[in-house]
């Protein structure tokens, strides 16, 4: 039977992962959207519903629709139809838990299947990339890598976008903190400095080199002791409240170590179970309710496939 509708899971992501800034991420499972796309009679890419945000319904404004536009471009055979999209948010924009790269991954993967699969899963990235250039004005892809392909992924080159699979340490979890105050991506990355110093790049590429080896050797003491950042950390931290107390509060409960997740404000912590995630859950939680800002906590497992499918028609 002809495929009609699709319904997905599109997942949230944690990018930089400390010392990987603009490079590593990784997907989460268990905090994500959902998007159901059909096939439509005309030929064109439509918005019919968002819920849960008040988001563009304009196609060349919407980082969804936006995106299969630009994998339509692409097609060597053009569809004999078109594309509906209903999104249903759960992830905040603005959260830095990657919120448009689900929308935008989560959209060409759906049209992707839709079409019978011309694309690849890595294929689809560049055109997922496009998406964020609406969202934060660049094809920027450490969200939208680990959104399609799972697990932790490294963007190796940009032009044209090359991204790395890597492996996951085994049942790591994390627990991530959304404090609910606005801080802009262009701000976050207007208050970075433009050169860094020898001696923190050494540090830093030290860092990513190991936290890339933890991964392939399953290392959790490398992993914990590789998940440090000298160059972005310390700027945009200060942006954050109670950042410094919530890192250390989690790594007394058991966490292996954290940052800032993509570009804020939320905070992530890694642990290397589901008890010791809850543990820290509790430890971030307590450092949170003294303070008068709203705020979420979410513990997940990571997510090693990325997009999935929730119902085919
Ligand atoms: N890596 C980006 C940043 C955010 O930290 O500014 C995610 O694309």
């Amino acid at each position: 039977m002809e495929l009609r509708e699709i319904e997905i899971f599109a997942p949230a992501t944690i990018a930089n992962i400390s010392c990987g800034f603009d490079v590593m991420g990784c997907c989460l499972d268990s905090i994500g959207d959902t998007m159901i796309l059909r096939k439509t009679s005309d030929k064109s890419v439509r918005i019919s519903k968002i819920v849960g945000e008040e988001l563009p319904m304009e196609p060349e404004k919407n980082v969804a629709s936006v995106a299969i536009m630009a994998m339509l471009k692409a097609c060597k055979v053009q569809p004999d139809f078109g594309f509906d999209i209903e999104i249903h948010k759960n992830i905040k924009p603005g959260s830095g838990i990657g919120s448009s790269a689900a929308s935008a991954a989560g959209a060409v993967f759906a049209a992707n299947e839709l079409m019978g699969k011309p694309f690849s899963n890595h294929e689809l990235i560049p055109f997922a990339a496009e998406g964020e250039r609406v969202a934060c004005g660049s094809p920027i892809a450490d969200n939208v890598a680990p959104a399609l392909l799972g697990g932790f992924t490294l963007v190796k080159e940009t032009d044209p976008i090359k991204v790395i699979e890597l492996p996951s340490i085994k049942g790591l979890y994390a627990t991530i903190i959304h404090p609910q105050i606005e801080i802009k991506t262009s701000l976050s990355r207007d208050i970075l400095p433009q050169n860094v110093s020898l001696k923190h790049a050494v540090k830093q590429w030290a860092n990513v080199g190991s936290l890339v080896h933890a991964l392939h050797t399953n290392d959790h003491t490398l992993f914990a002791e590789s998940l440090k950042d000298y160059i972005v950390e310390p700027h945009r931290s200060k942006l954050i409240p109670k950042f410094d107390e919530v890192i250390k509060s989690a790594i007394n409960a058991g966490a292996l170590g954290g940052g800032i997740s993509g570009s804020g404000p939320s905070i992530f912590t890694f642990s290397k179970d589901s008890k010791t995630a809850d543990n820290v859950s509790i430890a971030i939680n307590n450092i949170y309710k003294k303070t008068h800002i709203p705020y979420h906590v979410y513990t997940s497992k990571i997510n090693e496939t990325g997009v999935k499918i929730l119902k085919r028609s």
